[in-house]
């Protein structure tokens, strides 16, 4: 058994360009198809991990408070799995804080599981390369795999646990885009993404989506490789379109969208048709992110601050990957 010791990992979200929507295996989190991700800075999870011989279960918290039994379930997955490849029997206390309050509508799963995941890793002494990081993180979120590096990201979709991970497709000063994030909503959402994956595949659009994933994995990887706007926005925003129409024919069907979020889906496109660089991408969630190349997010900022319904604006750039801030088995 290695010796305990504790390490805290500091990672951040990211906002997916290509959507994961849908699982082969949602137990292991290896999804139906591959996704695109640019990871964001400002925004970030810290998370400490320390492994102690003397407790008698996990502990987790988040924000200081006890983690819900759902979140809680995910980290002890995690941990176990880290416990196995190190062949540690201790269990471990996991204390994780955003730098974003939950309810600004930023996916917090993505940097908390991927600063879980290097966090576990450091303090079980675990030496694991950039996939074996991205590995363990998408056992808590599939989104998480692809915070384990900064800038641009594919996971690939692989079919099993060793296939499916994320790789770089370029660091994040690649291109100096802007997400640009409208608040829509207060209220927290009602159905959790893995809820939202599980109905997928009751959608008769899925199968066709999930077809035609490669091609549009494609388009991105060149528009972003290629810095082709135009290009990135047409599959960016048709792609989010088609993971929305799943959720809509669903069954039971979601629907993520306010009058806002729908209002606001309709303008950008015009923003652009008049030549503002613009496109619109939506998750799991109501709020619209518009992202656009750095020379026009000043602009972008004032009409999504200006537009009716938005309560707020939130601003990331391309972030890097999950850094080590403190320990490694200090024990
Ligand atoms: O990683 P999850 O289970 O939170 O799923 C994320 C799903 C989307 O955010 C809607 C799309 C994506 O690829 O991030």
């Amino acid at each position: 058994m290695n010796r305990p010791g504790r390490a805290t990992a500091v990672a951040h979200p990211n906002i997916a360009l290509i959507k994961y929507w849908g699982n082969l295996d949602p137990a292991r989190r290896i999804p139906s198809n591959g996704s695109i991700s640019l990871t964001l800075s400002g925004l970030e999870t810290r998370t400490s991990v320390t492994f102690r011989a003397d407790l008698p279960s996990d502990r987790v918290t988040i924000g200081g408070q006890p983690a819900d039994p759902d979140a809680a379930a995910r980290v002890i997955f995690v941990l176990d799995r880290v416990r196995s490849l190190s062949k540690t029997s201790s269990r471990a206390e996991v204390e994780s804080a955003n730098s974003f309050p939950t309810s600004s509508g930023i996916a917090s799963s993505a940097s908390g599981f991927a600063a879980l995941a290097c966090a576990a890793a450091a303090a079980a002494g675990l030496d694991l390369d950039a996939a074996g990081l991205s590995r363990l993180a998408r056992l808590g979120s599939g989104s998480a795999c692809r915070s384990v590096h900064g800038g641009f990201v594919e996971w690939i979709a692989g079919t099993d646990d060793v296939t499916s991970y994320a790789v770089p497709i370029a660091p994040p000063d690649h291109w100096d885009l802007r997400d640009v994030v409208a608040i829509v909503s207060r209220t927290t959402k009602e159905v959790g993404s893995s809820e939202g994956h599980r109905r997928a595949d009751t959608s008769p659009l899925q199968a066709a989506r999930v077809r035609q994933a490669p091609l549009r994995l494609e388009t991105c990887r060149r528009a972003l490789l290629d810095k082709d706007f135009p290009r990135l926005a047409e599959i960016v925003e048709q792609d989010s379109d088609l993971m929305h129409a799943v959720m809509r024919t669903s069954t039971p069907p979601l629907d993520y969208s306010t009058p806002t979020t729908a209002a606001l889906r309709v303008v950008v496109p015009s923003w652009r048709a008049q030549g503002l660089a613009a496109a619109y991408t939506q998750d799991a969630g109501p709020h619209l992110h518009v992202i656009c190349p750095v020379e026009h997010a000043a602009e972008v900022i004032r009409r999504v601050t200006a537009f009716p319904g938005v309560i707020n604006v939130l601003v990331a750039g391309p972030g890097g990957a999950p850094q080590i801030v403190e320990g490694d088995r200090s024990g």
